[in-house]
């Protein structure tokens, strides 16, 4: 049997017994630095005022857009902003391409705005006020921000999440006003409630009717609308959890009906002369990506 010799090198004589005094101390201060990083780390999440002030909580599409739809229902004026009364929770739903509803909250009061996706991946983002958020908006969760808005103004907000081919057009605004004017806004919402009742518009003889797609998919049931000159009145059904409205425009026309989520109608009427006109979503990027068609006037 022959006996293998081992190739290592033997170290020489005293190597390895002592460690060298600058090795030593080198030693210690990656040991303190690391303790004071952790630390660091740690003391900031827990005692710094940078982080979101966030909760979350599990919601579906489905869900979540009604309680959308009763928020504005309840809260919303009659150009579709809903104005928060100080200790009501605020609710908006993020879809392609729309913050909704756009809200109006009071100068120095805490305010929860609760935020969800009704489809895909979005990114709220909320510039000045005192504030600057960022949040990644995702569908089947709720995220609630608690904020104080220090001074009144109107501050942008936009998706900084690629959402698809209308994301640079995903943009809303934080209004935000002083206690007197939301207090005004109140006392006058209280007085006019019994009145603002929509005008039952009661199937007016020559009354289009259009159902948005309920797949989600960004489209009407029809592409054409035929009508006699005169006052035109088109109401669209919404079986869907985004919103939409009805819209017409063309030759000078520019009308506009209200913004609805699921199981809301929206109706828009005009004054049309003869001529060709377009029937659209105003809902930003909708138009573009083909809820749209031509209305004939005759
Ligand atoms: Cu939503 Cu980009």
């Amino acid at each position: 049997m022959a006996v293998t010799e081992s190739s290592v090198v033997a170290p020489p004589p005293g190597w390895g017994r002592r460690i060298p005094r600058d090795e030593k101390l080198f030693f210690i201060v990656i040991v303190m630095t690391t303790v004071l990083m952790t630390a660091f780390a740690v003391g900031w999440v827990v005692w710094s005022d940078h982080n979101v002030p966030r909760t979350t909580a599990h919601t579906t599409p489905a869900e979540y857009s009604a309680r959308v739809q009763a928020f504005t229902k309840r809260y919303a004026d009659d150009q579709g902003r809903a104005w928060v009364p100080p200790g009501t929770d605020a609710y908006m739903l993020a879809t392609r391409y729309s913050w909704y509803p756009e809200l109006v909250v009071q100068s120095g009061k805490e305010v929860m705005i609760w935020i969800s996706s009704g489809d895909v991946l979005h990114g709220f983002s909320l510039v000045g006020g005192g504030q600057n958020l960022n949040l990644e908006i995702a569908p089947n969760h709720a995220f609630g921000v608690r904020l104080t808005p220090d001074a009144p103004g109107r501050y942008r907000i936009i998706c900084n999440e690629y959402c698809g081919l209308g994301h640079q057009t995903m943009a809303s605004y934080l209004t935000v006003v002083s206690a007197e004017e939301m207090a005004k806004h109140v006392a006058g919402a209280g007085t006019a409630a019994g009145g603002t009742g929509t005008t039952a518009g009661g199937a007016a003889a020559g009354a289009l009717q259009l159902t948005a797609d309920a797949s989600g998919k960004l489209a009407y049931d029809v592409t054409e609308l035929a009508a006699d000159a005169g006052a035109v009145t088109i109401t669209m059904t919404n079986p869907s959890p985004l919103p939409h409205n009805i819209a017409i425009k063309g030759n000078g026309v520019d009308a506009k009906g209200p913004i609805v989520l699921k199981d809301g109608t929206s109706t828009v009427t005009a004054d049309l002369k003869p001529g060709t006109y377009t029937f659209y979503c105003s809902v930003p990027g909708h138009e573009a990506a083909g809820m749209k068609g031509t209305l004939v006037v005759k």
